[in-house]
């Protein structure tokens, strides 16, 4: 009963709307995988909408879920995908059944994305960091935190690529064999680092800027000081431009396939929300096709989700610009992600960006 893959998926689902589970189920089912569908919550809406109604479901409504499988049966799960819980007593619960499932068939991967918050706000109680560290990465297989989230587990600085590269290794230490960090923002790409580069964009030479002072010590220090700021303003500039993944596996890749790699997506006007989930079940299928070639899943992955996006943000027109502290349902609701119409492009997803290994 093992032989098709199938993923229980325990994650926030909405009745209007994709995120958690309603961005996970269908790209799943689409790409050849039955799902069971578990909620954590269900709420009418997305959490940035001005109203949010529904419930908040706990441990003991899992494990009683899962007791109703167990009795006829129906544990026959190849993988587990967790997304956001609120509360300690659901995340125990979410590692017993890794485990029961894990005992049910060795071979289970569980992908774990560890929602805890986002662009420095924790959007649960402080107390789950150290029950993810305790009870559910030890579990894990694949991990996809966000940049904040690396950062809140590991206890390290992210601002890096090498700091992100980094805190992977201490995430696989805790016992992911992959991590990916699913975007960093304003993260400097080693490139643009280069004095050379940067002098080259500037547009305006460095001696063009000493030349208008007096002696040579202070002429050395203003020039110094004009072209760190300079290439600060130039580095924050072009990473805005960017979104940037990384990627750090431990399991044997194909020959020529690196075990690191960051990819950068150019980033669209607007934001959206969901996409972290979706991106998380697009990893999870890809995995799969690809278990040894984790750059070839990520690069399909990215696609579909990139397909999607650009046909969100065409359909929602001008909703793309409106900043993001104006909160009205009108605005939120024209960026829902277009998943049904984007079926062809998670199908078969056009690749345009590629990993670079690192
Ligand atoms: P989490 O859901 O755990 O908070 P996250 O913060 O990484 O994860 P997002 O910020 O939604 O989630 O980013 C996930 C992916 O969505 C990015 O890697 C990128 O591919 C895509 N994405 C999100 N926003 C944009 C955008 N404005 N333009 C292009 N791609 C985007
Ligand atoms: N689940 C719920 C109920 C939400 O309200 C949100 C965001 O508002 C998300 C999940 C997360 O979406 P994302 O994938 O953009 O992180
Ligand atoms: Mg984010
Ligand atoms: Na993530
Ligand atoms: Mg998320």
């Amino acid at each position: 009963s093992f032989s098709s893959p199938r993923v229980l998926s325990i994650q926030s689902s909405v009745v209007h709307g994709y995120v958690g589970n309603k961005a996970a189920v269908f790209p799943l089912q689409l790409l050849g995988f039955d799902v069971d569908p578990v909620y954590t919550v269900q709420f009418s809406n997305h959490t940035g909408y001005p109203v949010i109604k529904g419930h908040v479901f706990d441990g003991g409504h899992l494990r009683e879920l899962l007791a109703g499988l167990a009795t006829n049966g129906l544990i026959c799960h190849t993988h587990l995908l967790s997304g956001y819980i609120g509360s300690q007593s659901l995340l125990e619960a979410v590692a017993a059944v890794a485990g029961e499932l894990r005992s049910a068939y060795p071979q289970l991967t569980y992908v774990c994305d560890p929602v805890l918050g986002d662009e420095g706000k924790l959007y649960v109680s402080q107390e789950l960091v150290a029950a993810y560290k305790a009870s559910l990465l030890p579990l894990a297989n694949i991990l996809t935190p966000n940049q904040f989230e690396a950062e809140l587990l590991t206890g390290l600085e992210v601002k890096s690529e090498e700091q992100a590269l980094q805190a992977a290794a201490a995430l696989h230490d805790m016992g992911p064999h992959t991590v990916i960090i699913t975007s960093l923002a304003s993260l400097p790409h080693p490139e643009y680092s280069s004095p050379r580069l940067s002098e080259e964009v500037s547009g305006q030479p460095a001696a063009a800027i000493a030349a208008a002072h007096s002696t040579p010590q202070q002429q050395q220090q203003e020039q110094t000081a004009a072209n760190d700021e300079h290439q600060q303003q130039q580095q924050q500039q072009r990473s805005e431009r960017y979104i940037t993944l990384i990627a750090s596996t431990r399991v044997a890749q194909a020959p020529g396939c690196p075990a690191a790699f960051r990819m950068r997506i150019p980033k669209l006007q607007g934001y959206f929300t969901g996409t972290g989930d979706l991106l998380c079940a697009l990893l999870l299928a890809w995995s799969h096709r690809y278990p040894d070639n984790l750059a070839a899943a990520v690069e399909h992955a990215v696609a579909g989700l990139q397909g999607v996006l650009q046909l969100t943000a065409a359909a929602a027109g001008p909703a793309v610009l409106a900043s993001t502290d104006e909160r009205s349902a009108a605005v939120f609701r024209a960026k829902e992600l277009r998943l049904v119409q984007g079926q062809q492009q998670l199908l078969q997803p056009d690749i345009k960006i590629r990993v670079e290994p690192i």
